[in-house]
């Protein structure tokens, strides 16, 4: 379901923009934050039980899931015994108990803006400590990271808002740290689905690569995700986008869809894929991107 601005090189490849939008409901303003602007459109409480609902039975993120169990136990993207992990923008907390599960971290944490999403995460993980913080001045409770999973969140903000704040976060990675980003692709890909769930953006992998480059990172993994299912999803965004320029249309989030054979099936074909991407295969296109990356 898911999707950074000084330097105009980024913001121009990474393609078109949403129009903004109403102001964040249930964002937390930090002590730290006076001198942000505030944050746009990232949908309703609504949104939040549906996403959160979501996690736990829909096909696409049991694909997301199933990529970074394969990712942390990849030979090249091993991680120090016990690491101490933090989940940038970690919503309703299911990638927190994953990594929980695949990692037995010394440390557990992760942040969020919304503090209906930090609420539905302590109830989903209660062995990390999650607090709100802003990834545009986040907070950060521990002096060193061994990963850092940031999932689908940059796309909530705009890549040149958070670039300042993945610079602090990424300086804190230990000397083996790893940092896993997870962003929509396509920017042509952007409507209505986007607008539903809050993304702003969408990348082409050069974005994420100069992004790297920026915080000093070298990716072991760049590249498209979700890529077998592509056609049919470009397909179904494309003709939305399409629909949506009638009149009255209302933003349409494709989370809805989870269940029956159909949603079976697409998580096998994800299933399959992602082994395929955890064995080194790199897929010419796809809905979304994935990076893994370590201190160059
Ligand atoms: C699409 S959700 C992804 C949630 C989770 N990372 C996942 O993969 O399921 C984007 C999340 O980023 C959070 N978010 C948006 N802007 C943020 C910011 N400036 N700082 C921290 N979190 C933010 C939203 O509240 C939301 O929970």
């Amino acid at each position: 379901m898911r999707e950074v601005v000084n330097d105009r090189r980024l913001l121009v490849p990474a393609g078109r923009r949403l129009p903004k939008n109403r102001p964040h409901e249930g964002s937390e303003k930090t002590n730290r934050d006076d001198a942000l602007r505030p944050q746009k459109a990232r949908g309703s409480a609504g949104m939040v039980a549906e996403l959160c609902a979501a996690e736990e039975t829909h096909w696409w993120y049991a694909g997301l899931q199933n990529l970074i169990a394969r990712i942390v136990r990849m030979p090249d993207c091993r991680l120090p015994a016990r690491p101490a992990v933090l989940d940038v923008g970690c919503g309703t907390g299911a990638n927190l108990r994953l990594l929980g599960q695949c990692l037995s971290p010394a440390y557990l944490g992760g942040f969020d803006l919304r503090r209906d999403c930090v609420t539905r995460a302590r109830q989903k993980c209660p062995a990390a400590e999650v607090y709100v913080s802003d990834l545009r001045a986040p907070e950060m409770r521990q002096r060193r990271y061994d990963l850092v999973l940031c999932c689908d969140v940059i796309s909530s903000i705009g890549l040149a808002q958070c670039r300042d704040g993945l610079r602090a976060i990424t300086s804190r990675l230990s000397p083996e740290g790893m940092l896993l980003v997870h962003v929509p692709a396509c920017p042509r890909l952007l409507g209505t689905h986007d607008s539903a769930v809050g993304t702003v953006e969408r990348y082409r992998p050069d974005d994420l690569r100069s992004l790297l480059d920026e915080l000093g990172l070298a990716p072991q993994i760049l590249g498209y995700r979700m890529s077998l299912l592509f056609p049919a999803v470009a397909a179904v965004r494309l003709g939305r986008s399409c629909l949506s320029k009638r009149p009255n249309a209302r933003p349409r989030s494709d989370l809805r869809a989870s269940g029956g054979i159909g949603s079976r099936v697409w998580r096998a074909i994800v299933a399959g894929e992602n082994l395929a991407t955890s064995r080194g295969f790199r897929w010419p296109i796809g809905s979304s991107l994935v990076a893994v990356a370590r201190r160059a």
